[in-house]
């Protein structure tokens, strides 16, 4: 059976393997960390494009992936519109910011959206403002530097970050005027969920995209008849099977996917140029 590829600019897209994985158990997955260029979130967006078509090209071209997972709000919003063009018969689910579900949770009418500058500048994220009904006010939050300092593992720098971020959006709480729902528009962020939480408290709704993104990859793929649901002969000790590959340095995948997936697979590296 074929895998199904998952990439993002760095570890960020484990938190949209880990939901893949459990409404997938019995799928091959093969991850790419686009990590040797990265951040995209402070690129341009034609950085973002090349980079995210040439990881497609290895993934559907070099690896025959059945389908392909953008788990970047970013790379979704450069990209996706033409990802789909150049590969019409490939079921390609992208990710962006929760932004309906938060509106339809909000009791007080402020949502808070952290994001990458990138995603919150694009036409596909202005668009999806727009569509939003206009009783409810969204703070917009662009968190430079915080995708980097959660990808190297900075706890110190993570800290100083959010609580910039968070104070500059707030004040968070449920009573009229404050934000009582957050939308984490950056798949990286997912895994500041406990520093943020410290800082906002407890009561505010933190909403992230990775389990409707899994929801709709399984979707796809019943429709096409394509979801694998046979148990590997011999049985697996692991319901998936994984790779997990980078362009950059191995170790913060490497530590990322053992901390937060507790996956031991050792990671390995590959040129997307030449696809070796
Ligand atoms: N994880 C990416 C996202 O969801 C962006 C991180 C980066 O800036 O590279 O937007």
């Amino acid at each position: 059976m074929p895998a199904i590829g998952v990439f993002d600019s760095g570890v960020g897209g484990l938190s949209v393997l880990k939901a893949l994985q459990d409404v997938l158990p019995f799928e091959t997955f093969i991850y790419v960390s686009d990590a040797g260029y990265a951040p995209y979130g402070e690129r341009d967006v034609a950085h973002v494009l090349t980079r995210s078509q040439a990881i497609a090209h290895y993934l559907r071209d070099v690896r025959h992936a059945k389908a392909l997972v953008v788990a970047c709000n970013t790379a979704t919003a450069a990209a996706i519109a033409d990802l789909r063009l150049r590969y019409p018969a490939l079921p390609i689910i992208g990710i962006e910011p929760a932004l309906k579900p938060a509106a339809a949770l909000s009791k007080t009418g402020r949502i808070g959206v952290m994001a990458t500058r990138s995603t919150l500048e694009s036409e596909k994220f202005k668009g999806l403002l727009a569509s939003q009904p206009a009783n409810i006010a969204f703070i917009t939050q662009a968190c430079d530097g915080l995708a980097a300092a959660i990808e190297q593992g900075d706890q110190k720098r993570i800290q100083s970050l959010c609580t910039r971020y968070t104070q500059a959006m707030g004040p968070f709480g449920n009573e009229k005027g404050h934000i009582d729902t957050l939308v984490l528009g950056c798949t990286h962020y997912a895994f500041a969920t406990e520093t943020i939480t410290d800082l906002i408290g407890p009561g505010i709704q933190l909403l992230e995209g990775g389990v409707p993104v899994a929801r709709r990859t399984r979707a796809l793929l019943e429709e096409i008849g394509s979801v694998n649901t046979a148990v590997a002969h011999p049985p697996r000790t692991h319901s998936c099977t994984l790779e997990l590959l980078t362009t950059g340095a191995g170790e913060p995948l490497q530590n990322a996917a053992y901390r937060w997936l507790n996956e031991k697979t050792p990671v390995q590296q590959i040129d997307t140029a030449t696809g070796s």
